[in-house]
């Protein structure tokens, strides 16, 4: 019997109903709407209301992926979340995703994966994984961040940049001889350079003295942005030749190139490096900026819902984050 092969019947998206202007931020600290456009792209971006979690983002980007597919919610025999912001550290918020959207009675397994912008992409090749070896049939894979609760809203060189969001996509098992689905997925990661893009803080550095438990965060998104922009256009540009190469088609093949929607120039870049034409890139940073694990996702539905993908399009997947990590997924959709 010939391996299985994981396709996507669904995707959807959800995004927080506040939108945060590049003209709002101004007021906030010392930057202008020119800069923040000029140098990102980046228009506007949404912001969790008090309350709403990022198990709440995902839940409804889940439940509209399971819609589309036409999938009910204990049809699902495995759910992974990519998240660098969960509801709590434990349990994974992909449990609590199971809860909300009723999916608990299939007692399939659920959990976080945690890969920072590259989530999304690590999540989708480990479910690939679980259904090539038969394990798993219906997969929920979600990305979901609430960003805005991690970013220090007094620093300008890293508060303009990211938003909230979560997109979701439900991949079926198809038949091995089946030319719809994921190609190949690619992974990698390279932890020489966790000072570049960290979270100052976490559990088992233990509370500084002084800590106020109910109060204090647990540190802030620290980004050293020229440098990170250097090697996440390198990291992005040789991890999309490694999937085309190891499928045996070449950049011309590719119809809807969906990178990590990080800058404008960010996307502009590894497209020139690749040889691709700009408008065969998705591009939704203008109004989501990055939303770490949620932007490959959100980006996707996008691009799915409005009908530029289409049957038999090669779609290719690319993504960088902390860590570093960067992964690509080839899917023939
Ligand atoms: O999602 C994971 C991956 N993350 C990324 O890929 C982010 C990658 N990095 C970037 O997107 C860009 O590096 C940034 C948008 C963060 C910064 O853009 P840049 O063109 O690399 O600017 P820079 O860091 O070289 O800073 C240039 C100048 C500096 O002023 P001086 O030293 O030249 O006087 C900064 O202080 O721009 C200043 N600056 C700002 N000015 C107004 C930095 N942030 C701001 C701001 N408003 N928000």
């Amino acid at each position: 019997m010939s391996t299985p092969r994981a396709r996507i019947i669904g995707t959807g998206s959800f995004l927080p109903e506040k939108r945060m202007t590049n003209d709002e931020l101004a007021k906030i600290v010392d930057t202008s709407e020119e800069w923040i456009s000029s140098r990102t792209g980046i228009l506007e971006r949404r912001i969790a209301a008090e309350g709403e979690v990022t198990s709440d983002l995902a839940a409804a980007a889940g439940l509209k992926a399971l819609a589309a597919a036409g999938c009910a919610p204990e049809d699902l025999d495995l759910i992974i979340c990519a998240t660098s912001t969960p509801d709590l550290v434990f349990p994974a918020t992909a449990t609590i995703v199971q809860r909300k959207i009723g999916a608990q009675k299939a007692k399939a397994p659920a959990f976080d994966i945690q890969a920072v912008c590259t989530g999304f992409v690590y999540a989708l090749g480990i479910a690939d994984q679980f259904v090539r070896s038969g394990m798993s049939k219906k997969v929920l894979v979600i990305g979901a961040e609430t960003f805005s609760r991690i970013v220090d809203w007094e620093d300008r060189t890293t508060c303009i940049l990211f938003g909230d969001g979560a997109g979701a996509v439900i991949l079926d098992s198809a038949p091995g001889g089946s030319t719809q689905g994921i190609l190949s997925t690619h992974m990698h990661a390279d932890g020489s350079h966790v000072e570049l893009l960290r979270v100052t803080g976490g559990v088992s550095h233990g509370r500084p003295e002084g800590f106020d438990w109910r109060h204090d965060a647990l540190g802030f998104v620290d980004m050293q942005g020229n440098e990170v922009f250097k090697q996440a256009v390198k990291a992005m540009g040789s991890v999309a030749e490694e999937a085309l190469a190891a499928n045996g088609l070449t950049i011309n093949d590719v119809h809807w190139f969906i990178p990590h929607q990080a800058n404008r120039r960010i996307l502009q870049a590894t497209a020139k490096r690749i040889n691709l034409p700009e408008d065969r890139v998705v591009t939704t940073v203008d109004h989501h900026g990055n939303t770490s694990a949620a932007s490959v996702p959100l980006a996707l539905d996008e691009a799915v819902r409005d009908g530029r993908i289409q049957p038999n399009h090669l779609v290719l997947l690319d993504a960088f984050g902390g860590g570093f990590t960067w992964a690509a997924a080839l899917i023939r959709w």
